[in-house]
């Protein structure tokens, strides 16, 4: 796979994949982690003489159809300000107008487009559609690890058709997560909460290989208790529940943080109860604060754990957070991701 100092963006026009898929209300972006993490990919690229860029990406889950809910126009205006230059904004990059705003950028200039997902094409992973949208490009550079699980059109084609390479935020989530995968210490533990069984059992399976131990809690644990499910002897399920089922028991609390204080190697996914409603937070609380104050490696990931150890400003505590949610768990389950695969295919 190439990397961006493999590639040449001199006098070329640049197609940066993101993910700027950030939540936003009322115009209001609540959380702007993602958009940070695209900056020193940009900024490199601008700093090459002669450079321009447009940023594509998309945001939530639109179907196809233009929803104004789902405007990347907040984001442009947020990434203008990180940036401290103007971020130009094309409405619809395959009309057009488009194509000569595209066209028109000057050296040095920066576009985001809007909402790629507005285009039935991008899911459908259509050929042509991604033949349309690079053709005006010199190069390719896919910045979103944590759509990277997708095989869309502006993902999984493109580098078929471009010079293509790994933006900064890419590589260090592959660097990082492919430690994840192979523990250099141990006691080795996993630990994995939330929601959505079916979509992590993958990952507990592969995971309760390579780890010594696997934590289990949260609405997982809840229903894999419910369907009495049988995991191997090393994954741990919750003996108590407290507050409803909300929450991790007492009794599991102090004996997942006697566990996690003798483990040297952590990766953590998914929080361990209903964190975001304070009376069911006391599982996640204490399993943050054993797993912050050991002395393991740690490296923590998913959207909900992301957005928790933000809240307690923690992410310096960690060695490595991955801004991938379903991203981070299929590669934590083994799987080749279709936008990793295409940069590897791409020559
Ligand atoms: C994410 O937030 O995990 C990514 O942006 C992917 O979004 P999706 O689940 O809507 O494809």
């Amino acid at each position: 796979m190439k990397h961006l100092k493999d590639l040449d963006f001199k006098y070329k026009r640049v197609l940066v994949r993101a993910d700027f898929n950030v939540p936003i209300e009322n115009g209001d972006i609540k959380d702007d982690f993602r958009i940070r993490l695209a900056l020193p990919t940009l900024e490199y690229i601008l700093n090459q003489s002669r450079s321009k860029i447009v940023v594509i990406s998309h945001l939530g889950r639109p179907d196809g159809k233009i929803a104004p809910e789902f405007s990347l126009k907040p984001v442009s205006e947020m990434l203008s300000t990180l940036l401290k230059k103007e971020v130009k904004f094309i409405a619809d990059i395959k009309s057009s107008e488009g194509d000569t705003a595209i066209r028109n950028l000057s050296d040095g200039e920066i576009a985001l487009a809007e909402n790629i997902r507005f285009y039935p094409e991008e899911e459908a992973n259509d050929e042509k559609f991604s033949i349309d949208i690079c053709h005006h490009f010199g190069a390719y550079v896919n910045d979103a690890f944590s759509a990277s699980h997708r095989a869309h059109a502006t993902i999984a084609q493109i580098p078929r058709w471009k010079p293509s390479c790994a933006g900064f935020l890419m590589q260090k989530e592959i660097e990082e997560l492919s430690k994840a995968l192979k523990p250099a210490k141990r006691p080795s533990m996993a630990i994995i909460g939330g929601a959505k069984l079916e979509t992590k059992l993958p990952v507990i399976e592969n995971l309760a290989k390579i780890y010594d131990v696997v934590l289990l809690g949260g609405r997982i644990s809840v229903e894999a208790k419910e369907k009495n499910m049988k995991f191997p002897q090393n994954v741990v399920l919750p003996e108590d529940f407290a507050d409803d089922n909300f929450d991790i028991g007492p009794k599991t609390i102090q004996k997942y943080i006697l566990a996690i204080s003798a483990a040297s190697f952590v990766v953590w996914n998914g929080p361990m109860g209903k964190f975001e409603d304070e009376t069911y937070r006391e599982g996640t609380d204490r399993v943050y604060e054993a797993i912050v104050s050991s002395d393991a490696w740690k490296i923590a990931g998913g959207g909900e754990s992301a957005e928790y150890i933000n809240s307690k400003k923690g992410a310096g505590k960690f060695d490595f957070i991955s801004s991938g949610g379903g991203a981070m768990l299929e590669f934590l389950s083994g799987k080749v991701l279709p936008g990793i695969k295409a940069l590897e295919d791409s020559q």
